[in-house]
């Protein structure tokens, strides 16, 4: 799952996905019957390929989880998932339609409940999808639920969801989700490493997000962050970068009220440009 359709783009398409079935929180049933074979196959072609891709790239907490997926032979049936996840962390993942409203969103993860697309994408969108799929929100979201720290952060998130709405901060705090669980880099003992689950799902973005020279990779600050605004139809120029679960879950958990009564009259950072006082890091010149 990434945002909703407001914040998705400001997209005025409705999104992708059959709501007549979705019950009044917007969830819905897999109904993992009705995928086809060509399906299962699609995904387990998604699968393979990142299996590849993610290694000495994706931090070791998404690594190890990742077993918990059932290895993509098939697409998995989420009670499955949801059983292993239970017993890890409290989570659950449950069915929806598609993106779903902001508020149903941040309540879901306020009760440890993750929202997981049940359409896949097409053949033809296999190396780039716009809205999140099925494959996005299981293999880019699901695995670091399992790491206790930062399925604390992720619920913690949903109830700042709700409380920035009440503020109108909406919008300087879906930067931080969108800096940090969709494309957030993690310094690592082995050098920097990937969490975010819109690079981890991302051929393009995975190979890119380590190495290119052209990216700023900034250490992770929390005012920095909910100021600097974002693209979504572009790799990003912009990541920040965490030392660990524990950083960010620590620097997040102060109120954020007074936070954002200073930062709402301030003017946004572009994308793609340093700011004083960044900390910036190099591209490493080899992953593996
Ligand atoms: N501490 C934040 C607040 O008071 C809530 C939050 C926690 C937001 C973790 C994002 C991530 O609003
Ligand atoms: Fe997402």
């Amino acid at each position: 799952m990434t945002m909703t359709p407001v914040t998705y783009g400001g997209s005025r398409r409705p999104p992708r996905g059959d709501y007549s079935v979705a019950r009044p929180d917007y969830t819905c049933d897999q109904a993992w019957d009705s995928y086809t074979q060509a399906q299962h196959e699609l995904y387990a072609r998604l699968f393979a390929r990142q299996l590849r891709l993610v290694q000495g790239r994706a931090c070791d907490e998404f690594l190890r989880s990742l077993a918990n997926l059932d290895m993509g032979a098939r697409i998995p049936r989420f009670e499955h998932v949801c059983e292993r996840l239970g017993h890890a962390t409290g989570w659950q993942i449950i069915a929806v339609p598609g993106l779903i409203p902001e508020e149903a969103f941040f309540r879901l993860l306020s009760q440890r409940r993750f929202p997981v697309t049940v359409w896949l994408r097409t053949p033809e969108e296999f190396d780039y999808i716009v809205e999140p799929d099925l494959f996005h929100d299981l293999f880019g979201h699901v695995p670091l639920l399992f790491d206790p720290v930062f399925a604390d952060y992720m619920q913690a998130y949903g109830e700042g969801g709700l409380k920035a709405q009440r503020r109108n901060a909406l919008e300087l705090l879906a930067r931080l989700y969108w800096y940090t669980v969709e494309f957030g880099l993690i310094d690592t003992a082995h050098g920097l490493r990937v969490y975010g689950a819109g690079i981890l799902s991302s051929p393009g973005e995975l190979e890119r997000a380590l190495t290119d020279a052209a990216p700023l990779r900034i250490g992770f600050d929390l005012r920095r962050v909910l100021r600097t605004r974002y693209e979504i139809d572009d790799f990003q120029k912009t990541y920040f970068v965490i030392d660990g679960f524990a950083q960010l879950f620590e620097q997040t958990a102060q109120d954020f009220a007074p936070i954002y009564q200073q930062l709402l009259p301030l003017p946004s950072f572009a994308p793609g440009r340093a700011e004083p006082g960044d900390r910036l890091f190099g591209a490493p010149v080899s992953t593996c």
